[in-house]
């Protein structure tokens, strides 16, 4: 298959190890080994008697009994877990997408979930997020992209990289609206746990719809991203079983000693996440004054979930204005064109304990 290079990715390469502020990072601030085994009496213990053979393929029975009590309805046997996220939406794509079938993106996006399916020869559709409507993507035009043979809708809620958060109702309507048509829901929820008001969460599609795919895992609202631990949980026995059989050619098993942190931060997951929370709500007061400071270079759509947003700059081309930052002051933004976004707008992260030092650096930037 011919997949071009991750965008994303290679910007980050270039500068993540050597930025002094990461003001674009989608994952939330993360512990050290030793304050994660400290959350629970006897943990480093157990980890240092640990088994180092392979894992089960599926994931280890502990780790998928933790991650299934994140659903209502899903069982440990119905948790598929994978080394990380991206893996996990590699294998979808190969187990549920043909040459020639249609698939629906919600865009932008994260690039894997539309360049796998046009890897293997799909059609590739891009549902708009408008930044109009807060970057809500239309029902209604969805429902006019459908062909007979769309396959997959790929969405992803709470967004990256708007920090989007669809409302629970009409998320309701995008589940049952698949089921329906019989096309499968994929439905990218990495984010979840990260809602601003708790009451907005919305429930995993794997709960409300028996054959959509929640794709989960460790590196977001938890902030265990070198954990490289990610699950799909769904009762779609076909396409588990097709990602489980396509497994055995990409990892067979999960790292022991990741799996054993993974389930212990999961028995913690409520906590680990407030904490990860807490620093974001602080972080985004911080911004609110910035933006309000700064009407003439910025425009700000401000989150309902996650840990980034993506605001638009004004009277600059956004790749030159985030070059010469990073390189002047080491504050590091995502240029929207990672995305092949159009609209001049950035990544902006707002999940590190850094964050302030970061914004000072950007503010003396801008006056400078
Ligand atoms: C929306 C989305 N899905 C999947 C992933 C992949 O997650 P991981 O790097 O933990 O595999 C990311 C990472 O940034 C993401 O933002």
């Amino acid at each position: 298959m011919n997949l071009p290079p991750f965008k994303l990715e290679r910007y980050f390469a270039r500068y993540e190890f050597s930025a002094k502020y990461l003001l674009c990072s989608s994952d939330c601030e993360s512990v050290t080994v030793g304050e994660l085994l400290a959350m629970e009496p006897g943990a480093e213990e157990r980890f240092k008697e640990h088994w180092l053979g392979y894992t089960e393929s599926a994931g280890a029975p502990g780790l998928r009994k933790q991650i299934s009590r994140i659903y209502t309805g899903i069982q440990p046997e119905e948790v598929l877990v994978h080394s990380g996220a991206e893996e996990a939406i590699f294998l979808f794509m190969h187990a549920a997408l043909q040459p020639g079938d249609h698939v629906i993106v919600h865009w932008p996006c994260y690039q894997s979930l539309f360049e796998v399916a046009k890897a293997i020869g799909c059609e590739v559709s891009q549902w708009e997020a408008h930044r109009a409507q807060d970057w809500a993507p239309d029902m209604d035009e969805l429902k006019r992209m459908l062909r007979p043979n769309t396959r997959a809708v790929i969405v992803n809620t709470p967004h990256n990289p708007t920090g989007y958060l669809m409302p629970a109702a009409q998320y309701r309507l995008l589940n049952q609206l698949a089921q329906e048509r019989g096309i499968l829901l994929f439905s990218d929820e990495v984010y979840r746990e990260l809602e601003y008001n708790p009451a907005d969460r919305l429930p995993s599609a794997c709960d409300i719809n028996p054959t959509a795919v929640s794709l989960g895992v460790m590196s977001k609202a938890y902030g265990l991203a070198g954990l490289r631990i990610g699950w799909v949980a769904t009762h779609n026995t076909a396409v588990r079983d097709r990602m489980a059989a396509l497994k055995d050619y990409t990892t067979i098993c999960s790292s022991a000693p990741s799996e054993f942190l993974a389930e212990l931060a999961l028995r913690h997951r409520e906590q680990i996440a407030a904490r990860n929370l807490g620093i974001i709500h602080s972080n985004l007061l911080l911004l609110d004054a910035f933006f309000v400071d700064h009407p003439d270079r910025f425009d700000w759509v401000r989150p309902k979930a996650g840990p980034i947003a993506f605001p638009r700059l004004k009277g600059t081309l956004v790749e030159d204005f985030c070059r010469d930052l990073v390189e002047k002051t080491g504050v590091l933004l995502l240029p929207g064109t990672m995305y092949v976004h159009p609209g001049n707008h950035f990544r902006l992260g707002f999940s590190r304990k850094t964050m302030p030092e970061g914004l000072a650096a950007l503010e003396g930037f801008l006056g400078g």
